[in-house]
């Protein structure tokens, strides 16, 4: 329950080193199940998420040493197939623990995962799949029993709506399956490109990981290898919004802008500069005010939904109206009801909220919701009129690293309580 000090009235100015994807890494760290040889994993984020990842995976067994910026996993002494309850249940991740756990025992019992309560968040998708590859699943009040009494076989899988945690799960399952599976209508998200290309390193056969349609042709072992994570896009955009906000300009190191064509599209129709390189994103929004978007969230390649709250921050001091509609989750307007306290001038409607946008926001008590929010109302406490404390601040350090260290550098004055 620690809370965080923010003095107000910022501008955020200066360079940024942005951290492994949260997102590719904790599906990554899990599939390591899936093989007995040792794995070394670079750009790994520091995060809670992670943290709780990697005692999931040293409770079943595994050895994991982190040395010169470098995860080494040895998977091989894993000879636990039920993981803690108490562990399982503080991240949404571990869902991706139930394939593979199934493979490598023949059977194992997980609990529903927990995480961000943006929305009721089914798992349906992943153990439909599953059944159709041949696992069995009983439903129990709040676990799940799996089990296969012979491999699981390849098989044609039309996804029903796309989930990027359901298309990690069939995909990871389908790498040891006898025969191809193929999954249509699958996410299309940079992470779950980089599994594939993970996976492919151990030696499983992937084709088509960031289209529509990925095809698996299963393998009977996987070896061990070494892979780098991908840059987080979200921290990057949340930093690039820091600095649209602020009226600030900064330059994001170590990250790939072609994962955020969508969100640097939004962002120049905002008014700010953006220039980008290999690795690198500019954004200069100095002695502008910027204008306001309308946003929609959709799958990949479409406005990520983990971006829907940062961009109504903006809006909440652009100048004009717009209208956020959120399609992905049901509920991830949490955050909103504190920015208005804050002065922001939102309506929260069905599934979209409308904002009017204000000169200023003037600092309060508030209290962090869920991750994005909580990253969002911290940028929030950076621009507003006063000193602002932000409450609950343990969602923020599940998925950025360092978030007020990195803040603090580019001209914040952020404190812990
Ligand atoms: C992942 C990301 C999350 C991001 C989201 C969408 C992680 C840890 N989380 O979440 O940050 O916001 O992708 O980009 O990587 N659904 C079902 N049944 C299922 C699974 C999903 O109905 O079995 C629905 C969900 O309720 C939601 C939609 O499908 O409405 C998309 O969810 P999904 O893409 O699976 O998100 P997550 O994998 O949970």
């Amino acid at each position: 329950m620690k809370k965080l000090y923010i003095e107000g009235n910022k501008k955020l100015i200066g360079n940024v080193l942005i951290s492994g994807s949260k997102n590719a890494a904790l599906p990554i760290l899990f599939m390591t199940i899936l093989t007995k040889e040792k794995i070394k994993i670079g750009n790994i984020p520091k995060l809670t998420d992670i943290k709780i990842a990697i005692k999931l995976l040293k409770s079943l067994g595994a050895e994991i040493i982190y040395q010169n910026k470098f995860l080494y996993i040895n998977p091989g002494l894993i000879n636990i197939y039920s993981p803690p309850y108490k562990l399982i249940k503080k991240i949404r991740a571990s869902i991706w623990m139930l394939a593979p756990l199934l493979i490598r025992f023949g059977k194992t019992k997980m609990f529903f995962p927990g995480g961000c309560k943006i929305g009721t968040r089914p798992i349906n998708l992943h153990l439909n799949g599953l059944i159709k590859l041949g696992a069995k699943i009983i439903k129990k009040e709040n676990s799940i029993l799996a089990y296969i009494d012979k491999p699981l076989r390849g098989q044609y899988i039309c996804m029903e709506k796309i989930s990027v945690g359901a298309t990690i799960t069939i995909m990871s399952a389908a790498t040891l399956a006898r025969g191809i599976t193929t999954i249509e209508n699958a996410a299309k998200e940079p992470e779950i490109i980089d599994i594939a290309k993970f996976l492919n390193t151990l030696g499983a056969n992937i084709i088509g990981a960031g289209s529509n349609k990925i095809y698996i042709k299963g393998v009977l072992k996987l070896n061990g290898g070494e892979h780098q994570i991908i840059p987080d896009r979200i921290e990057t955009g949340t930093f690039l919004i820091a600095a649209a906000i602020s009226k600030g300009f900064i330059t994001c190191q170590n990250t790939e802008p072609k994962h955020l064509k969508n969100v640097l599209k939004k962002l120049s129709q905002t008014g700010a500069i953006i220039k980008t390189g290999k690795n690198w994103i500019k954004l200069d929004m100095r002695n502008k005010i910027p204008k306001s978007i309308n946003i929609s969230t959709s799958p990949y390649p479409g406005f990520p939904t983990d971006m829907q709250p940062q961009f109504t921050l903006l809006n909440s001091i652009a100048q004009g109206k717009s209208i956020v509609i959120e399609n992905i989750f049901e509920n991830r307007f949490g955050y909103v009801k504190e920015l208005i306290k804050m002065g922001a001038q939102i309506e929260i409607k069905k599934n979209y909220i409308t904002c009017q946008g204000v000169s200023n926001l003037f600092s309060k008590n508030i209290f962090s919701t869920d991750l994005r929010g909580s990253a969002t109302l911290v940028l929030a406490g950076c621009i507003a009129k006063g000193n602002t404390i932000v409450n609950n601040i343990y969602h923020l350090k599940r998925g950025y690293a360092s978030f007020e260290k990195k803040l603090n550098k580019l001209g914040a004055n952020i404190q812990y309580l």
